[in-house]
């Protein structure tokens, strides 16, 4: 399939409360959110016209911008406005979302406090994340040679550009080994994520899940946790060691972009797509379209 580079495609790009023509949505070599990742993003999707947990979403990028030490020069409701406005202007009511702020050029020292605070909104279509072959038959998946680090070390609740480093190369090195992504473990040894989602296991019908104490709570995870506790299964949080594995019969990772995703390998471990799975996989597809009540 012939790449389409994501700066030369036709659409709307919403930048700093205006929509400028895609291939016009650029930024200077010397930005600070480039050469100092001083930038936080959102994930999210539209589905059939409406984007699911948009308010929360856009909070998550103003909390994720405070933590970062900058205020974004909008409301939450601007930017909500400005989601469902930028998939309007783009013609699309099934999409990723984009929103992402960072700090501009008027300075390119570690020191950045009079800088502007740029926002932009880009919007695609990307139905799912891994291939639905691969998600039929659950993704294979080795360990990632990277941990997430102590939150003493990193500011590992914003979504924040930086945190993604190890991720990048730590899905690169998986691909380059014939894998579908990478599992991370955190700086105590303890299972954490993928580079992109959040996990859950299952173990004689109750699902077990790291506590996300070093890596975001997505927001997906807690549809997840919602949806398993509605329909009468047992929800566990808590530090799961790698060798635990072995005792899991289901494995599955969830997020905005994978969705809810059976995972048939972690390492030296297998598991088989089971009921379990694939009901909540099921579940959260119908419930995003909003065919199934929240939970
Ligand atoms: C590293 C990481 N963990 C977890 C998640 C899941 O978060 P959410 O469900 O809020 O999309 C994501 C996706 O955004 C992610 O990139």
């Amino acid at each position: 399939m012939a790449l389409v580079p994501f700066d030369d495609r036709d659409g709307w790009i919403w930048l700093d409360g205006q929509f400028v023509a895609w291939r016009e949505a650029k930024v200077h070599v010397l930005t600070h959110g480039l050469h100092y990742a001083s930038a936080v993003f959102e994930g999210e999707r539209m589905y059939g016209g409406e984007i699911y947990k948009l308010t929360e979403h856009t909070e998550r990028l103003f909390k994720s911008a405070e933590i970062l030490d900058f205020e974004i020069p909008f409301t939450v409701a601007e930017i909500d406005q400005a989601c469902k406005e930028t998939c309007a202007r783009n013609g699309l009511t099934d999409a990723y979302v984009r929103p992402i702020a960072w700090r501009g050029s008027e300075m390119i020292g570690v020191s950045a406090q009079d800088t502007k605070i740029h926002v932009a909104i880009a919007v695609w279509e990307w139905p799912s994340y891994f291939s639905p072959e691969e998600r039929a038959k659950g993704i294979r998946m080795c360990w990632a040679k990277y941990k997430r680090p102590s939150p003493e070390t990193e500011p590992v609740h914003a979504k924040a550009t930086g945190l993604y480093m190890i991720c990048t190369i730590s899905k690169h090195a998986a691909e380059k080994a014939g894998y579908t992504d990478a599992m991370m473990l955190d700086y105590r040894g303890y299972v954490a994520e993928s580079t992109g989602s959040n996990v859950f296991f299952v173990k004689d019908g109750a699902l077990h899940t790291p506590t996300p104490d070093c890596f975001l709570n997505g927001i997906t995870r807690q549809s997840v946790i919602a949806l398993a506790q509605a329909k009468g299964f047992e929800v566990i949080e808590r530090h799961i060691k790698p060798e635990e594995l072995a005792d899991f019969t289901e494995c599955f990772v969830v997020g905005t972009a994978a969705e809810v995703t059976p995972v048939s390998q972690i390492g030296e471990y297998t598991f088989t797509p089971g009921n379990i799975s694939l009901s909540l996989m099921d579940d959260y597809a119908k419930m995003v379209r909003r065919q199934l009540q929240p939970a």
